[in-house]
């Protein structure tokens, strides 16, 4: 199914096979949208701890009860950049009662390289309780065009079109998507751009560990960087915006020490560290 972006999909997951007394999963650091989704239809939202910033499959069984209706997984995730591997997710699933629906949020699958498939549209394809959400707002650029799919067995899809609005993905968002879908070259030019200026960036920042940055290891198009030294997140946050680069400071997900940074062009890219490495150097 499409829906108005995955968040639309994301959320007709919750609607459909949660409500009033049913806990919904997902782990600490998840998107921002499942504790959104899980209230907004009376559910519990239920947050299992994280590794390492990372998603723990053993946090997210031992959270698992009678109660459980959905679990949520974005891989890899926003805002941390990390990713789980095909074989933890196998291993989750494979635990899961039948009737707990798995939803594998794949909006940044395409950045990942081939060997780092996390076997999730398999998976849909062969278990009736796993829903795969994936979109055109990442690589393929078309966030403001609202465009997204779920995939999952008839059953799951079924329940969810029942209470799916009636009008829903736009002429234009359409006519788009079947555009970006023939737009290998802009995908695999995008991923390697992606890949070149991450490390860059990674390796840039990483450099100023005696500043007390941190950055976790991201398989998406950002980094999360931690800011553990002197200078905390807020102020880089700050000063970062005063010299005219946006970046996310993440207090509302408990990650107060935590900037998400984007990965940009060349330009803005080198910008952006000159620009951090000023603001650190200046505090001493
Ligand atoms: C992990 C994840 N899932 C889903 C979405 C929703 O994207 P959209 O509704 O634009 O498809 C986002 C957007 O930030 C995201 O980061």
């Amino acid at each position: 199914m499409c829906g108005t972006g995955s968040d639309d999909v994301l959320h007709l997951a919750a609607n459909a096979f949660s409500g009033p007394g049913d806990e919904i999963i997902y782990v600490r650091y998840g998107f921002a949208v499942y504790d959104i989704a899980a209230r907004r239809y009376g559910g519990t939202p239920i947050v299992a701890d994280d590794a390492d910033y990372g998603t723990d499959v053993d946090a997210i069984l031992a959270k698992v009860n009678d109660n459980t209706r959905v679990i949520f997984i974005a891989n890899p995730n926003n805002p941390t950049g990390t990713l789980t591997s095909g074989e933890e997710i196998a291993r989750l699933q494979k635990s899961l009662p039948g009737n707990v629906l798995l939803v594998l949020d794949g909006a940044y699958t395409e950045y990942l390289e081939e060997d780092e498939d996390d076997g999730a549209l398999e998976l849909a394809k062969s278990k009736s309780n796993v829903l795969v959400t994936r979109t055109f707002s990442k690589i393929h650029g078309l966030a403001a065009e609202r465009i997204g799919w779920g995939y999952a067995s008839e059953n799951i899809i079924g329940a969810m079109n029942r209470i799916k609005l009636p009008f829903n993905v736009t002429t234009a968002g359409q006519a788009a998507a079947l555009e970006a879908l023939s737009a290998d070259d802009f995908v695999a030019s995008s991923r390697e751009h992606n890949q070149k200026w991450r490390q860059w960036l990674s390796d840039e920042l990483g450099a100023l560990g005696n500043h007390g940055l941190r950055v976790i290891p991201s398989h998406t198009n950002f980094l999360l960087v931690l800011f553990e030294g002197k200078v905390t997140a807020e102020h880089a946050n700050s000063a970062l915006m005063e010299k005219g680069y946006a970046v996310r400071w993440l207090p509302g997900q408990g990650l107060v020490t935590g900037l998400r940074i984007t990965i940009g062009t060349e330009e803005e890219t080198r910008g952006l560290a000159r620009a951090l490495r000023e603001i650190l150097e200046a505090a001493g």
